[in-house]
C-alpha cells in the first residue's frame, strides 16, 4: 500500500476540487491506497508539524462542482528564498522536504503551472521525492498541454459576461471593453472573443494601434451598428508599449490598466461613450464547466496510475484527446502564447473581427 500526498500551487481555479476527488477515487477506491491533502501548497509541508488531512471517499464527495480548492494554495513566496516574518529571506528548501520525509509519502502529486512546477521539481531533484504534475492555470500557456485546469472554466465566464454587456452595449448605444486576464498570453481573451462575438480582440501577441480600433468601431456606426464590444486581454500594452497593470503594496503587477486605457483614447480620439468590465477573479471561481469536470477527472486518474507505474517526473497533458505523459522539465520548458498565424487568429480574421492590426 502507498501513501500520496496531493497540492495545488499556484492561483486558484475552477477544476482543482474535480481533479483531487479524481485521485481520491482512483487511489483510494482503486489501488486502496492513502492519499493526505497537503493544505496551502508547500506551506503544509514547511509547517511544523506539516499540515495535511486524510482523504477519504466520503471526504470527496460533492467536489466534482466545487470552485478554488478544498487544500487552500498560494503563489506567495518561493520556497529557495522564503521571507520570513523578520524581513530576512531564508531558503526553506530542507523544511518543505522534511515535511514529505514527515508523512511518510511514498510520492507527490503537484497541481500547478509552470512556475509552481518548476519549484516542485527543484525541491523532488533535491530531495529525492517522487513527483507527478497536474497542469492548472486559466492562462493555458502551459505548452505541451492542449488544455490546463481552469481555462475552460475561464472562457466560459468570459464569454457568459461578453453575453451580457451584448444587451446592455445595444440598448445603451455604447462600446463596451471586457478585460480579461491572461497574465502573458491571450489566449482567454482570443477563445473568449470569438465565442462572445466581439467586434474587437487585443491579445499581446499582436501589436495594435489605437486608430484602427476606432477605425472600425466608426465602421460599425456608419453600417448603423450603434455598439460594439471589444476584449482586451490583461497583458496587453498601450500601443507606444507601456504597461499600465496596476501595482500592488508588495510592487507585484495586477490586472486593471489596459481596458480604461482604450476606453479613454477610444473616448477622446471619436468621441464615443465607452464602460469597461474588468472581470478579475471572477474567471477563477465558480462552478467548472463540464469538459473542466472532465478534463480535471482524467489528469487526476492518470496521475494516480502514473505512481503506480512509478512513473516519476512526469507531467499528465491533453494531447489529441488523450492524456499523455511528458517528463516535466520538457512540459515546463514549453511557453505556448497566442500564434498570430494560428487557427483561431485565423478563425477571427474570418470573421472579420478586427485584432488591431492592419490585416
Ligand atoms: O496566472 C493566473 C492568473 O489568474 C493570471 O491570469 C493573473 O494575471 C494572475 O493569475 C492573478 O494573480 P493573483 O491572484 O495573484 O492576483
Amino acid at each position: 500500500m502507498k501513501r500520496i500526498g496531493i497540492l495545488t500551487s499556484g492561483g486558484d481555479c475552477a477544476g482543482l476540487n474535480a481533479a483531487i476527488r479524481a485521485v481520491v477515487h482512483r487511489a483510494v477506491g482503486t489501488y486502496g491506497w492513502e492519499v493526505f491533502g497537503i493544505r496551502q501548497a508547500t506551506l503544509g509541508l514547511m509547517a511544523q508539524p506539516p499540515q495535511a488531512i486524510a482523504l477519504e471517499i466520503d471526504k470527496v464527495d460533492g467536489l466534482l462542482v466545487a470552485g478554488g480548492t478544498i487544500l487552500g494554495t498560494t503563489n506567495k513566496g518561493d520556497p529557495f528564498a522564503f521571507p520570513m516574518p523578520d524581513g530576512t529571506i531564508r531558503d526553506r528548501s530542507e523544511d518543505i522536504i522534511a515535511g514529505y520525509h514527515q508523512l511518510g509519502l511514498d510520492a507527490m502529486i503537484g497541481i500547478g503551472g509552470d512556475g509552481s512546477m518548476a519549484i516542485l521539481r527543484r525541491l523532488a531533484q533535491q530531495g529525492n521525492l517522487n513527483l507527478v504534475a497536474i497542469p492548472k492555470t486559466i492562462d493555458n500557456d502551459v505548452g505541451v498541454t492542449e488544455l490546463s485546469i481552469g481555462f475552460d472554466t475561464a472562457v466560459s465566464i468570459a464569454t457568459e459576461a461578453l453575453d451580457r454587456l451584448h444587451f446592455t452595449a445595444a440598448s445603451h448605444s455604447r462600446v463596451m471593453i471586457l478585460e480579461v486576464m491572461g497574465r502573458d498570453a491571450g489566449h482567454i481573451a482570443i477563445s473568449a472573443g470569438i465565442a462572445g462575438g466581439a467586434d474587437v480582440i487585443l491579445v499581446p501577441e499582436i501589436p495594435y494601434t489605437v486608430e484602427r480600433v476606432c477605425y472600425t468601431i466608426k465602421e460599425r456606426q456608419e453600417q448603423g451598428k450603434n455598439y460594439s464590444l471589444v476584449v482586451v486581454s490583461e497583458a496587453v500594452r498601450t500601443e507606444t508599449g507601456v504597461c499600465v497593470m496596476s501595482t500592488d503594496r508588495l510592487g507585484q503587477c495586477r490586472y486593471g490598466g489596459i481596458g480604461q486605457y482604450l476606453a479613454d483614447e477610444i473616448c477622446t480620439r471619436i468621441g464615443a461613450e465607452t464602460r469597461v468590465t474588468v472581470l478579475g477573479h471572477v474567471q477563477r471561481g465558480g462552478t467548472p464547466s463540464p469538459l473542466e469536470r472532465v478534463i480535471a477527472s482524467a489528469f487526476g486518474v492518470a496521475a494516480v496510475d502514473l505512481i503506480a507505474e512509478a512513473q516519476y517526473d512526469h507531467m499528465v497533458t491533453w494531447q489529441k484527446r488523450q492524456v499523455v505523459s511528458v517528463p516535466i522539465p520538457e512540459a515546463i520548458a514549453q511557453y505556448r502564447a497566442v500564434n498570430p498565424h494560428g487557427t483561431l487568429v485565423k478563425t477571427a480574421r474570418g470573421l472579420g473581427i478586427c485584432l488591431g492590426d492592419e490585416h
